[in-house]
């Protein structure tokens, strides 16, 4: 009988989790250490961080450093995956609908600085022009655009990428 209830709570709290990326539940109703667990298998949404102030600092950012080539709402070149007449990429969309998100915070924060110039392509680097934080809020404020699923597989590979180098 005891089972079977949890089972319900369990199945219940994954329904919800899945339909509703918003945090459910107050710890009253929270199941014991084990049925979390079983949650965090299951992988429910990863919680977005919003900061308003900090995208908004971020955007005014994007527009000064990064609009001119990558368009004002971060929407890229249409033909960003096939080379120009010089060979090179075009600048491709940073909103969510390239594959800007298949780069950890590390990968995101290097192209920034270092640009790509060096390694064959056209982005110059930022390197003395914008601080850690300033790439921060860029990359938070491009990040707003993404999708949900976008986000939340992009955050996963982040977390774990972050893990490994704490590791090392
Ligand atoms: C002079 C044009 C130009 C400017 C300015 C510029 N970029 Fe780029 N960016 C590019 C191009 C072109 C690429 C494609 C890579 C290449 O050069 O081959 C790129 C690639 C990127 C990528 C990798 C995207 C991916 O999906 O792999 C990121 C991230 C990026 N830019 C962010 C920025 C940010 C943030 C700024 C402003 C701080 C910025 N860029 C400014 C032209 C530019």
């Amino acid at each position: 009988m005891k089972t079977t209830s949890l089972l319900l709570i369990t199945g219940l709290l994954l329904t919800a989790c899945s339909d509703d990326p918003s945090p459910q539940g107050s710890p009253t109703t929270m199941p014991n250490s084990q049925s979390t667990a079983k949650i965090q298998t299951a992988q429910p949404p990863v919680a977005r961080e919003r900061d308003f102030a900090k995208d908004m600092r971020g955007r005014k950012l994007f527009t000064q450093n990064c609009a001119s080539c990558h368009g004002s709402q971060a929407q890229g070149t249409p033909q960003w995956s096939t080379p120009g007449a010089d060979g090179k990429y075009p600048p491709p969309p940073l909103n969510g609908t390239a594959h800007t998100w298949h780069h950890p915070t590390p990968v995101l924060k290097r192209t920034i600085r270092e640009g790509t110039i060096a390694i064959g392509g056209k982005m110059p680097p930022h390197a003395g022009k914008l601080s850690d934080e300033d790439m921060e809020a860029i990359i938070a404020w491009f990040q707003s655009l993404w999708p949900d699923e976008i986000y939340d597989t992009w955050a996963r590979m982040d977390a774990e990428v972050s893990n490994n180098q704490t590791k090392q």
